[in-house]
């Protein structure tokens, strides 16, 4: 078995089977934030990615991707009812994001989580070489840190949540809650998106742990774990050069043409979650519409919503129910050749996002809750132009460090209206000052900076952040 330095444990790789159109299996990146945020930053590094690739059959061996090794982890049926659909998509999804939807708890679901981080613990111990650093990511592994430890205490560990931690009223719902922290405080470094969820986690820890804790240290076991914010971010230059390309600006210009050459072009990229305030953001659409202030030849809504968790039922429920509204408001409102929404539910390639970008006038990101929304970022590192303006939730963990956007509050109807309307007919000149200002911002924070500053807390050494951000 060959080691590695470098250990990324995510629970799923950074690419995806699926179908080619002559049939054959091929591969492709996954879409999400934590894959899109590690992928650049890994390539041609020495490291080895542990993870599952999908589907439930016995795991495949996979070819390296970009230099990085595949490691995967496999689920059977039962893993992926319990572990990944039940646990950490019913549980702690929902729970993480305000209870937007009632989370669920099952005595079953609990056991599968156990019996899956063990089993991703037990892959990492294999190729990590000895005295590796280890980065765990996300809450479907929160146990992992914890039992890595215990079979490998020479290894350096870190744990990155890359969604909301929640305030310790929501997280003592939590039938498990002792162990979930426990867990997390195996790592030597806990990395939050946000100084609050750091604060929530001190707080969780002193009073369900009776631990000594602060916002950045908590004492366990003759150890001090070190906790702090590290927004994560995207790698800007790549997503700027490629927007900069010829052929994705006349793919941009096409893409208009197809559109009907409206004078404004809306435009959201979202999975399909019940966490991305999709249907509160048809909802204003349509009431802009009914009332005139908004008139389809003019404004086009292209709503991007890629399948995500789709055996979930509250996942199910929210696709009927975007898409009955998205046919009610085509039926209402669009004409022959002219619907009011694009609706698209396809994953694409990284040219066509841009091209995408480049196209939208208004970028309409309105979470009701997001740890930190890369789409956002994405859309201000593709306006090479300076032209766009991004309506942007204030309850996206992206609204923190792009404080020129629009900001909005989804829950409030009329405010949602009132953003889309001031974006849609903001003055150039404002328009472009912002964007100048975040993408500013997003050159500097960029997605090695966070590496950066987080394998720094974490490998006080510095031998590791000098190899990974150097490219
Ligand atoms: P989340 O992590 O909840 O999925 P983010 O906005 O942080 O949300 O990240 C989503 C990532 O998935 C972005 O990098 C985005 O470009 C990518 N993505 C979203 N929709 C698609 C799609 N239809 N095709 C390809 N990539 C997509
Ligand atoms: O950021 C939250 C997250 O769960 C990431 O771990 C992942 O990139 C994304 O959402 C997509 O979710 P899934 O892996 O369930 O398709």
């Amino acid at each position: 078995m060959r080691q590695s330095s470098l250990v990324v444990v995510a629970n799923r790789l950074p690419i995806d089977d699926s179908v080619a159109p002559d049939g054959a299996c091929e591969w492709r990146r996954s879409p999400g934030g934590l894959v899109s945020a590690l992928h650049p930053l890994l390539r041609h590094a020495p490291a080895t990615w542990v993870g599952w690739a999908g589907g439930t059959g016995p795991a495949p061996n996979l070819p390296d991707v970009d230099g990085v090794r595949m490691r995967t982890v496999p689920l059977d049926q039962d893993d992926l009812r319990d572990h990944y659909e039940g646990f950490a998509n019913a549980t702690l999804w929902p729970l993480y994001h305000d209870s937007v939807e009632q989370p669920q708890h099952h005595r079953r679901w609990w056991e599968a989580y156990q019996r899956v981080n063990q089993r991703f613990a037990e892959a990492t111990a294999e190729v990590a070489e000895p005295g590796a650093v280890v980065w765990v990511q996300d809450y479907h592994l929160h146990l992992v840190p914890g039992m890595l430890r215990a079979i490998r205490p020479d290894l350096r560990i870190g744990f990155f949540l890359h969604v909301p931690f929640p305030p310790p009223e929501l997280f003592m719902q939590l039938p498990r809650r002792a162990e979930l922290l426990r867990g997390m405080l195996g790592a030597d470094l806990v990395g939050f998106q946000r100084a609050q969820a750091a604060h929530n986690f001190a707080q969780l820890v002193a009073k369900v742990l009776d631990l000594p804790a602060t916002d950045r240290r908590i004492g366990i076991d003759g150890r001090v774990v070190r906790i702090g914010a590290f927004p994560v971010s995207i790698d800007t230059a790549e997503m700027a050069a490629l927007a900069a390309r010829p052929d994705v600006a006349a793919r941009a210009r096409r893409l208009r043409q197809d559109l009907g050459s409206p004078e404004h072009v809306i435009l959201s990229v979202d999975r399909m979650d019940y966490t991305k305030g999709i249907e509160q953001r048809l909802k204003a659409y349509s009431e802009l519409l009914v009332s005139g202030h908004v008139k389809v030849r003019d404004t086009v809504l292209v709503q991007v919503a890629v399948p995500s968790r789709e055996r979930v039922g509250q996942y199910q429920i929210l696709r009927e129910r975007v898409e009955r509204e998205v046919g009610r408001i085509n039926g209402e409102f669009g004409r022959v050749g002219e619907p009011a929404i694009h609706y698209l539910t396809q994953p694409f390639d990284r040219a066509e996002l841009a091209a995408l970008y480049r196209v939208a006038d208004v970028m309409a990101v309105t979470p009701l809750r997001d740890g930190m929304n890369l789409v956002a970022k994405e859309y201000v590192a593709a306006r090479v132009d300076d032209a766009g303006a991004l309506l942007l939730s204030e309850f996206a963990g992206a609204a923190a460090e792009l404080p020129q956007a629009y900001l909005v509050n989804p829950h409030d109807l009329e405010g949602l209206k009132q953003g889309l309307l001031e974006s849609l007919h903001a003055a150039p000149a404002d328009v472009r000052a912002r964007m100048r200002a975040m993408r500013a911002h997003l050159h500097e924070h960029d997605i090695r900076a966070w590496a950066r500053s987080y394998l720094r807390a974490l490998d006080e050494t510095g031998a590791l952040v000098d190899r990974l951000t150097s490219t």
